[in-house]
């Protein structure tokens, strides 16, 4: 397949890494040629990359383009490009509905917005998609767990909870500083903490559609530390806090709220 991509930053970056250490056969990616050490670096490392002359010849020679700009700076680049008939776009743009890209991209079939997350470069975490389509689940299947949904709403829900990366990072830093602070050596705080977090987070990859209350009573030993952190955690509404924080994330998506919204 002849793949393209508008817009070569961080996300791009990771989901044409895992494509080509996946080596999926036959596939070629052609790149538009902003952020030019970027995408000369990612040509220079993988036979199947090339970046191309301007945006315009990443539709003319892809079966398949898509769409990874910031959302800002979309319409002036999309509406500064042709779209044949007969083309196949997709979207990473996390706040553009549907309805919207396909009048952008129009005559262009828009076939979906997408959802991924830089793990993919490692070939491991999710990629959301909607609707579902085949030729982009084959596509992204060999890089990450593919969840296909027919409602927009919950795609958009899926692209709220990726927010949980950096605050998730920020947990393993509390955790980490808080070792550092009673002495322990900088690298063993480090190893520690991510080993103990690698080794929980393997066990929550067993899906069960029952959820990870079970997992949660497997840890919590009665009267044990964490049966009282948890027991602490919770009364203090740190869960709480994280539902109605994804609240007001997926608002934002949806352009309900804005960066300056808070919790308060
Ligand atoms: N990062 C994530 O984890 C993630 C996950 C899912 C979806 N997304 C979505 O993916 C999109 C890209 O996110 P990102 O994090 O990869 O952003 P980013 O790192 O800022 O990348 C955007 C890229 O688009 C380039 N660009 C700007 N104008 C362009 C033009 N006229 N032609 C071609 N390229 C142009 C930028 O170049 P300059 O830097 O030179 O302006 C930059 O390299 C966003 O819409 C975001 O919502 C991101």
């Amino acid at each position: 397949m002849n793949l393209g991509f508008i817009g070569v930053g961080t996300i791009t970056e990771a989901v044409v890494t895992g494509l080509c250490e996946a080596e999926v056969p036959g596939l070629s990616i052609l790149l538009s040629p902003r952020s030019i050490d970027r995408s000369r670096k990612l040509s220079e490392r993988y036979a199947a990359l090339e970046v191309a002359t301007d945006n315009q010849q990443v539709l003319d020679r892809s079966e398949l383009v898509i769409l990874a700009v910031r959302p800002q700076d979309a319409a002036a680049v999309l509406g500064a490009l042709d779209f044949r008939r007969g083309l196949k776009v997709a979207s990473f743009i996390a706040t553009i509905s549907s309805a919207e890209m396909q009048r952008q991209v129009g005559p262009a079939e828009f076939i979906g917005r997408v959802a991924p997350v830089p793990p993919v470069a490692r070939r491991t975490g999710p990629i959301a998609m909607c609707p579902p389509n085949r030729k982009l689940a084959d596509l992204f299947d060999p890089i990450a767990t593919v969840i296909q949904v027919s409602d927009e709403a919950q795609l958009d829900a899926f692209f709220s909870v990726s927010a949980l990366m950096a605050p998730y990072f920020e947990l393993l830093e509390s955790t980490s500083s808080w070792l550092r602070a009673r002495g322990v050596d900088p690298v063993d705080a480090d190893r520690y903490t991510g080993s103990l977090f690698r080794g929980i987070a393997e066990k929550s990859t067993q899906p069960t559609g029952e959820g990870f209350a079970g997992l949660v009573e497997e840890h919590a030993t009665r009267a044990g530390i964490n049966e009282q952190l948890r027991r602490e955690l919770l009364a203090a509404g740190f869960y709480d806090r994280i539902q109605s924080g994804l609240d007001l994330i997926q608002a934002r998506m949806q352009g309900r709220a804005t960066l300056d919204d808070t919790l308060e």
